[in-house]
C-alpha cells in the first residue's frame, strides 16, 4: 500500500524526518504490529496509525518524551502503547507486554528537536544550560564526563565520536581549563572548544559542533544501543516484516549499512571500484533483503523545508523467514 502523508508538519516541535519513505517501507496493514523504536514526538507513530488500523509500540528512553506523548497515547486509545526504555533493550521490553514478534520496525536515530532546543537538557553549543547531553536523565553526565575522563581517553572520544582531526588539541585544552574551574556549562565547553580549534574549522559549521557530537554519543552509548536495537530488530520481526532505519551522520550509517549488508547475503565493499565479493563463507542463510529504499536521501524539497534532514539516509531491508543470525556475527566488519 502506497500512503498518504497525514502529517508533514511539525510533530510537537519536532519535525519527522523522511516521513513518507518510512512509511512507505514499513507498508502498514490492518492488523499489524509496528514498533517505533524512537519515539520522539510520535512523527511516526501517527503516520502509521493514520495509514492503517495498526497497532504501534512507542519507545523512548527519554522521560519527557514518554510524558509528552501521553496526549497522542489517548487520541489512539488501544492502539498507541508508550515504552520507557532503551530500543537495545526492545525484546525485553515488549515481551514484558506479550509482544514477540511484529510487522515493522523504524529507528530513527539521534536527539529530536525538543531535546536540542531545549538549554536546560545541555545538548546545545548555541544556547547556555549545564552540561548535561543524558536523554534518560540518569547516570553520568557530559560535565562528569568532562571532569574525569584522562586527556586521551578524551581525546579518543572526541576523535572517534566526533570524527574530529583537532581532538588532540581539544582534549589538551579540556584539561588545561578544568585545572582552573569546573567545566559545567554547554557555553563554557564551547568556547574551550572554539579557542582550541582557532580558525581551523573551515567548513562553514560550528568548530563545537563535532565535540557536542562525540560527547552526546559516548554520555549515551550511542553506537552500543544501534548495535543492540539492530539485533533486537532481527530477532522482533517476523517473516516479510520490515525495519527502517534513519542515521544522521556516517559513522551511524555505516553500522547500519554493513550489519544489513553483511546479513543480507553481501560482503563489505572493499571499494567501490571492485566488482561485489560472494557473502562470507560460513555464514548463516541471510535474515535479511534489502529494499529499493534502502540508501536513499530525502528529497531536496523536505531538506529545502527542513534544513536538518540534509544530512539524513534512511536504510531498509525485509526480513527473510531463515533464523536470526548469533548476536556478534559480522559486526566486526563494523568500522
Ligand atoms: C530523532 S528523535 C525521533 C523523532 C521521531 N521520529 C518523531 O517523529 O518525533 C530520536 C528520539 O529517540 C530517542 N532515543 C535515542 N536513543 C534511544 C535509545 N537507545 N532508546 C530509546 N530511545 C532513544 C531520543 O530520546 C529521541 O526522543
Amino acid at each position: 500500500m502506497t500512503t498518504s502523508l497525514p502529517h508533514s508538519g511539525d510533530a510537537g516541535g519536532h519535525r519527522p524526518v523522511m516521513l513518507r519513505e518510512v512509511t512507505d517501507v514499513l507498508n502498514p496493514r490492518d492488523g499489524g504490529i509496528y514498533v517505533d523504536a524512537t519515539f520522539g514526538a510520535g512523527g511516526y507513530s501517527r503516520a502509521l496509525l493514520d495509514a492503517a488500523r495498526c497497532t504501534v509500540w512507542g519507545i523512548d528512553r527519554d522521560p519527557d518524551a514518554i510524558a509528552a506523548g501521553r496526549a497522542l497515547a489517548d487520541r489512539y486509545a488501544g492502539r498507541l502503547h508508550l515504552v520507557a526504555g532503551r530500543f537495545g533493550e526492545m525484546m525485553t521490553l515488549l515481551s514484558g507486554h506479550g509482544v514477540d514478534a511484529t510487522d515493522g520496525i523504524a529507528l530513527d536515530i539521534g536527539v529530536s528537536s525538543m531535546q536540542i532546543d531545549r538549554a536546560e537538557r545541555g545538548f546545545s553549543f548555541r544556547q547556555d544550560g549545564p552540561l548535561d547531553m543524558r536523554m534518560e536523565k540518569n547516570g553520568p553526565s557530559a560535565a562528569d564526563a568532562v571532569a574525569t575522563l584522562d586527556e586521551r581517553a578524551l581525546a579518543d572520544i572526541i576523535h572517534t565520536y566526533g570524527e574530529e582531526r583537532r581532538a588532540r588539541a581539544i582534549a589538551r585544552a579540556i584539561v588545561a581549563a578544568r585545572r582552573t574551574a569546573p567545566i559545567t556549562r554547554t557555553l563554557q565547553l564551547a568556547e574551550i572548544v572554539r579557542r582550541a580549534v582557532g580558525g581551523r574549522a573551515g567548513d562553514g559549521i560550528d568548530p563545537a559542533t563535532r565535540t557536542f557530537q562525540a560527547l552526546r554519543i559516548y554520555v549515551n552509548d550511542e553506537l552500543g544501543e544501534l548495535d543492540r536495537g539492530l539485533v533486537g530488530a532481527e530477532r522482533l520481526l517476523r517473516s516479510g516484516g520490515r525495519v527502517a532505519v534513519v542515521t544522521f551522520h556516517s559513522l551511524e550509517d555505516r553500522r547500519v549499512k554493513t550489519f544489513l549488508r553483511r546479513r543480507s547475503g553481501l560482503s563489505p565493499r572493499q571499494s567501490r571500484h571492485l566488482p561485489e565479493r560472494p557473502a562470507g563463507t560460513g555464514d548463516p542463510a541471510p535474515s535479511f533483503r534489502l529494499l529499493p529504499a534502502n540508501g536513499t536521501t530525502p528529497a531536496a524539497e523536505e531538506i529545502r523545508a527542513n534544513p536538518r534532514a540534509r544530512s539524513a539516509r534512511l536504510r531498509a531491508a525485509e526480513r527473510t523467514a531463515h533464523p536470526a543470525w548469533p548476536e556478534n556475527t559480522g559486526m566486526e566488519a563494523r568500522a
